[in-house]
């Protein structure tokens, strides 16, 4: 679980340890929410990781080496996002805003990937968080638009990688959580974070089971498919 501080990584890695996965949680810099989780009964089943920003190669090459030699994972998901100044017009954000918001959202979330496939099990999936903004062709009223775009981007980056690996059998899932109470989905959200990480595990599972094979989906945290 790539990005599990806090909202919809912390709510995921519980939700995965509460159903017996085992799993390795990175994250920036300590977290104490996820130091409790690691500090229960279900210790042994979570490691975590530190010093982990998607946005630095040479920390996330790091992780790899130190993941080398192990298990492949039946999962790998990245979930960490951001939503800097969403409400701002993107035409009038400064660019170094509008860039970062690209790299931490669509570039990192890939890179992590082509650094990673090769540890994800023949018949694993490899998750991206992304979001229903970042469908085009639901896209009406606009708004948070360096976001919708930074979305659009990953979604549209994820299909090239299932493209450029279709020969690999493991999925590609891209997952819209719903609209969640986090820091990034405000206390208006209509889900709380129980509810979309219950839906999104068990949709997780069921793919898993039935050995889903290749290709790339766009499905929210319900199993519906949402339109690009
Ligand atoms: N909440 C919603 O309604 C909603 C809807 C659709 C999609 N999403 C997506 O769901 C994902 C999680 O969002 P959330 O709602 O849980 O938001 P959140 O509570 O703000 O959490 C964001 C997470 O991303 C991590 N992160 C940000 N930049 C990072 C980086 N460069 N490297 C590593 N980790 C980084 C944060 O770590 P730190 O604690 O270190 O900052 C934090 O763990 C995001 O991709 C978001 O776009 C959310």
């Amino acid at each position: 679980m790539v990005g599990a501080s806090r909202g919809l990584g912390l709510g995921l890695v519980a939700r995965l340890l509460e159903r017996g996965w085992q799993v390795t949680a990175t994250v920036r810099r300590p977290s104490a929410a996820l130091n409790d989780l690691a500090a229960g009964e279900k210790t042994r089943s979570l490691r975590i990781v530190t010093d982990i920003d998607i946005d630095v190669d040479a920390a996330v090459a790091a992780l790899r080496a130190t993941l080398d030699g192990e298990p492949a994972f039946d999962l790998i998901f990245v979930v960490a996002g951001v939503a800097t100044q969403a409400g701002m017009p993107a035409g009038q954000m400064p660019r170094e805003v509008v860039g970062q918001v690209f790299q931490t959202n669509a570039i990192s979330p890939i890179r992590f990937a082509e650094s990673f496939h090769k540890r994800v099990a023949a018949s694993g999936v490899i998750a991206f968080m992304t979001s229903k903004l970042g469908s085009v062709s639901l896209n009406q009223g606009g708004g948070w638009g360096s976001y919708r775009a930074s979305k659009a981007a990953l979604n549209t980056l994820a299909r090239s990688f299932a493209g450029q690996h279709s020969k690999a059998s493991w999925r590609v899932i891209l997952m819209h959580p719903g609209w969640v109470r986090t820091d990034l989905g405000g206390g208006r959200a209509t889900l709380d974070v129980d509810t979309s990480v219950r839906g999104m595990v068990a949709l997780l599972e069921r793919c898993l089971e039935q050995g889903d094979r290749g290709g790339c989906v766009f499905l929210d945290y319900q199993g519906q498919t949402v339109p690009w």
